[in-house]
């Protein structure tokens, strides 16, 4: 809605209503006034009418409560009662697919949360939940109102219900585009996706100033909540844009892979790519040496189809990729051990990062593609004692209990728990290929020949030419993929260069796929 809107002259009405009507139109149109909305463009911030416009197709946001404000004069706001009061809720359509929007207005009371924000968010959530169509969050809120008092607390919780409530009901994504404390993290942090917008959006518990009062550290707000720690520490940011119109694109990519709801298919395209196509340019992307590093990035984007892989978490725990991506139109999320960042071990945050996509994939239908090149858990007292063991264990629950297609090939190593941990055959995988050059084993060749032959090295005239003959055999007889092909833990033996192409096929079968599950409440995922 703008100021311009026109009622149209068919209308007729009583001068007075029409006079009414016209006038809390433009109030809803101005949010906090001429004023704020100057204040917030000079932040490089747009207000939240223009982050909608610009989010969904041109001419399709139908708004919802633009006229709806708070009631109370004991707030002592009867001078702020904008129309609308400080979110904008509506639906409208992107890439010609629905979706519903709420986008918090900074002009209006900060964008600060009360009854009639929280009504209004929570109404637009039930309607995503009842019609089945996704919710984008836009956020830009200094969090709970403080002149409505426990009411605005309770109006968070209601808002937070929401999201638990539609949670693996719809997809739920939320965009960080400004400063947002409190409950304005929390919403978010209860959603699948959180994007940030690079300079101007914070996310934080409490503020530098009440940190600095209750700790005595004194931090910057960036160093608390910027996009920078949330992307690449804390693991809250699932990407970053460096403008808000860059984050917001990558809202609109996201949901392009993504069904509206979980009882539907996630939307196929028509592919520009073959999909008989070959890959031996992979047996030169991926080294045999295995303690060789490689980007496992160029392999998938080799496998999948063209120009279509969309990484999320990019910059935390980047020793495991993931994101979606296509084969041959159909969408997959797409889970891969990076050689390139401490070997490709899995450690706990990588281990967290994994589950919860996997987690995502299986709620919404979406297959999972898993690429293995790990040498196992990450050893050591620090992640043993911040409970690898608990946080290892989400990871190995998150493929057990998947549903959807689970396709699988190991591409170079496959170590221990790791190997059963990443999308093995019998944590349930529909496919599970192996590369010929792969070694898969209970351990690595130089462990194992160190446990089982200390003593004969230990003797040997020359033990380092002795242990490197052992290990030798070792990789001969054990390390190798043929063996546990002729055992049945892995379905066959390919050749990198028909990886596409195998993968294409199998998809297009286990699309169908229909996995019984026992009937439970819920299981007990160890959080
Ligand atoms: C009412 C608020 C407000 C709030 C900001 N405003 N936050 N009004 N309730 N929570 C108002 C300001 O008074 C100001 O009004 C306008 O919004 C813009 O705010 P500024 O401070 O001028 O903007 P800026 O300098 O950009 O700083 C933004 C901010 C800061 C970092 C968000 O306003 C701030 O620290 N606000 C409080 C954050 C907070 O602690 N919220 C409560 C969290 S507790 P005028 O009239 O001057 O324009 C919570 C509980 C939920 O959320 C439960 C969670 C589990």
């Amino acid at each position: 809605m703008t100021e311009d809107d026109q009622i149209p002259d068919a209308w007729t009405m009583d001068e007075q209503r029409y006079e009414r009507l016209t006038r809390y139109r433009r109030e809803a149109a101005r949010g906090g006034g001429q004023e704020r909305i100057e204040s917030q463009h000079e932040k490089g911030k747009r207000t939240a009418r223009e982050r909608v416009d610009y989010l969904l197709d041109d001419g399709t946001f139908h708004e919802i409560g633009p006229l709806a404000r708070h009631q109370r004069s004991e707030f002592g706001l009867d001078d702020q009662r904008a129309a609308g009061d400080a979110v904008i809720t509506g639906h409208g359509e992107i890439d010609g697919r629905k979706a519903f929007v709420y986008a918090l207005d900074f002009t209006v009371l900060g964008g600060s949360v009360g009854e009639v924000v929280a009504e209004k968010i929570c109404t637009v959530l039930e309607m995503a939940v009842e019609n089945g169509v996704p919710v984008v969050g836009l956020w830009d809120s200094g969090g709970a109102r403080i002149q409505e008092g426990v009411g605005s607390l309770a109006a968070f919780a209601r808002i937070f219900r929401e999201n638990v409530t539609a949670s693996g009901v719809v997809p739920q994504v939320s965009v960080i585009m400004g400063p947002c404390a409190g409950g304005a993290t929390y919403s978010p942090a209860l959603t699948d996706f959180t994007f940030m917008v690079g300079d101007t959006a914070y996310m934080m518990i409490t503020g530098p100033d009440v940190v600095e009062t209750v700790t005595g550290e004194q931090v910057s707000k960036s160093e608390l909540g910027g996009a920078e720690v949330h992307a690449a520490r804390s693991g809250v940011a699932h990407g970053v844009g460096d403008t808000e119109r860059a984050a917001l694109d990558d809202v609109r990519e996201l949901l392009s892979y993504l069904p509206p709801n979980h009882l539907a298919d996630p939307p196929t395209v028509r592919s520009r790519d073959d999909p008989e196509r070959t890959t031996e340019e992979l047996v030169d992307a991926v080294p045999s040496e295995p303690r060789h590093s490689y980007d496992v990035r160029e392999v998938i984007r080799r496998v999948v189809d063209l120009e279509s892989f969309f990484e999320v978490q990019k910059r935390f725990a980047r020793n495991l990729v993931v994101g979606f991506a296509r084969l041959d139109g159909r969408p997959v999320g797409v889970v891969a051990n990076q050689p390139s960042v401490n070997a490709g071990t899995l450690d706990i945050d990588a281990s967290q990062k994994g589950a919860r996509f996997v987690r995502f994939c299986d709620a919404f239908n979406v297959p999972i593609l898993t690429l293995v090149d790990v040498p196992g858990f990450m050893p050591g007292t620090s992640q043993e004692h911040d409970g690898i063991i608990r946080h290892g264990a989400k990871l190995i629950y998150a493929y057990a209990e998947a549903t959807v297609p689970l396709l699988t090939v190991i591409v170079r190593k496959a170590y221990g728990g790791s190997y059963i941990v990443m999308g093995s055959k019998f944590l349930g995988s529909d496919v599970n290929y192996a590369w010929p050059e792969t070694e898969m084993a209970v351990m690595g060749p130089r462990g194992a020949v160190n446990v089982l032959y200390r003593d004969e090295i230990a003797a040997a005239d020359d033990p380092e030419s002795r242990r490197e003959e052992l290990i030798e055999g070792y990789r001969e007889e054990f390390a190798n993929p043929f063996r546990p092909a002729e055992q049945g833990y892995i379905d066959d033996v390919i050749h990198p260069a028909e990886t596409r192409r195998r993968l294409i096929g199998d998809l297009a079968v286990f699309e169908r796929k229909n996995e019984r599950t026992i009937p439970k409440g819920h299981g007990n995922v160890p959080l």
